[in-house]
């Protein structure tokens, strides 16, 4: 298949390295990819959707899926359609569960999917009245697409009431804090469970564990996860079958009473509360780093899940998973999340040793290629991921992995699936 991904980050890649791993024949185009995306594909960088969607036209691709949020959330999905292309990824109305927590947990509230109380306003009086009615820690959230930053936990009443007034007066997020969330704290663990749907059916994936938290022991501050690890031991049938029915078949239905079939991978924050899951939130595309942990563990077809999702036949393919662990941690720059560091070059040790040969790969995100060398080019830089029989030999791979990459100023966590261990 001609298939074009967008996206430039390790989530996109290791979508393009498990494709390319199924069959060769298979030809990829990234927009706009990376400096190692070359290795599977061809970059391209046309912006405008729709002089995007007319190149895929002439081009003959056959399937195209979207990798981040920002372009299903603009509506790079209705476009493609209008096109008569084939798509896979959220239409515009349906990425609105990740385009506004508003919208989100308006959805959740009407249709009984089980999420903390709150309430949602752009009113500093209710917003302190509902605040006063809650214990702490409190959760305050801006509307919109902050990057990961729009959530606050407060520790106390006042610290609650200075997150709502920056918030709705537009100081601390702009328009995307014109409206807030306050909530209810959930206390228990958490988990990141993908569902891959065609707007009817849905597979659910291996649920997984981030770390989004900069330093071990999750220290420091968030950021966009700097590692993950799957099939979770905290998960077993019974739950799984709960996140089904409560959360994942209940979204469906309703996205459908509201015109908005979800196609595309609903991704959905969980926290395990007394055995009870519990919705935190959705977002409408694969975790970055969960995807390149969940890609290798499948055994079926990956291309073939997407244009079936795409197509809506979902119901004809059975997906397959490999009885294996996948541990990914990630190597980011040395001035990550807090701003952009100088391109360093990445030496990578030519790989002798069989086991991290066969049970160990790289996938890349933030860098560039400048006369043949790879360059760590800021944010996060590259995932180093093991697969193994049991987590902890998974884990001990991909740390493996990670010793024989080299950049100046690497960070990098040293206690992934701690939690599983
Ligand atoms: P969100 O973007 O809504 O997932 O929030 C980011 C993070 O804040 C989540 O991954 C949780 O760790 C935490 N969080 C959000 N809402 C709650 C809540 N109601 N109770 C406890 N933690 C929360
Ligand atoms: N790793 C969490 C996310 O992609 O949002």
């Amino acid at each position: 298949m001609k298939i074009l991904i967008l996206g430039n980050g390790a989530r996109e890649f290791s979508i393009g390295r498990a494709i390319k791993n199924e069959a060769k024949e298979h030809e990829l185009f990234y927009m706009p990819g990376n400096g190692a995306t070359h290795q599977l594909g061809t970059n391209i960088n046309i912006k405008d959707f729709n002089e995007l969607a007319l190149w895929a036209k002439k081009n003959g691709i056959e399937l195209t899926i979207v990798g981040p949020e920002a372009p299903l959330v603009e509506g790079v999905v209705d476009v493609f359609k209008s096109h008569s292309l084939t798509i896979f990824g959220p239409s515009k109305a349906a990425a609105r569960l990740e385009g506004s927590k508003v919208y989100m947990k308006n959805f959740l509230a009407k249709y009984n999917i089980p999420t903390a109380r709150y309430i949602e306003t752009d009113s500093i009086e209710e917003a302190f009245k509902f605040t006063n009615s809650l214990s702490t820690p409190i959760v305050v959230k801006a509307d919109g697409l902050c990057g990961g930053k729009g959530v606050i936990i407060a520790q106390t009443h006042d610290e609650a009431k200075v997150a709502v007034s920056e918030m709705l007066s537009g100081k601390s997020f702009g328009d995307a804090g014109k409206k807030v969330i306050v909530e209810e704290f959930l206390d228990g663990y958490e988990l990141s469970m993908f569902a891959v749907c065609d707007g009817d059916d849905f597979i659910l994936l291996p649920a997984a564990q981030d770390h989004k938290r900069l330093m071990d022991n999750d220290q420091g501050p968030n950021t966009g996860g700097m590692g993950a690890y799957a099939p979770t031991p905290l998960v077993d049938d019974v739950l799984y079958e709960k996140v089904k029915e409560r959360i994942i078949r209940p979204t469906l239905d309703g996205m459908k009473k509201e015109n908005a079939p979800f196609e595309g991978v609903l991704f959905i924050g969980i926290m395990v509360v007394k055995g009870e899951p519990i919705t935190l939130e959705f977002n409408v595309r694969f975790g970055d780093p969960e995807c390149e942990i969940l890609m290798p563990l499948m055994t079926s077809s990956v291309s073939d899940m997407f244009l079936k999702a795409a197509t809506n036949r979902l119901a004809e393919i059975k997906v397959e998973f490999s009885k294996q662990y996948a541990v990914g941690v990630v190597m980011a720059s040395e001035n990550y999340p807090y701003g952009s560091s100088k391109p360093a070059e990445i030496i990578l040790d030519d790989v002798h040793h069989e086991e991290i040969e066969k049970y160990t790969h790289v996938s890349y995100a933030g860098v560039s290629l400048q006369d043949d060398k790879l360059y760590a080019d800021g944010g996060r830089v590259l995932v180093c991921v093991g697969l193994g029989d049991t987590i902890k030999q998974a884990r001990d791979r991909a740390y493996m992995r990670c010793g024989q990459v080299h950049f100046a100023g690497k960070k990098l966590r040293t206690d992934i699936a701690y939690q599983a261990l």
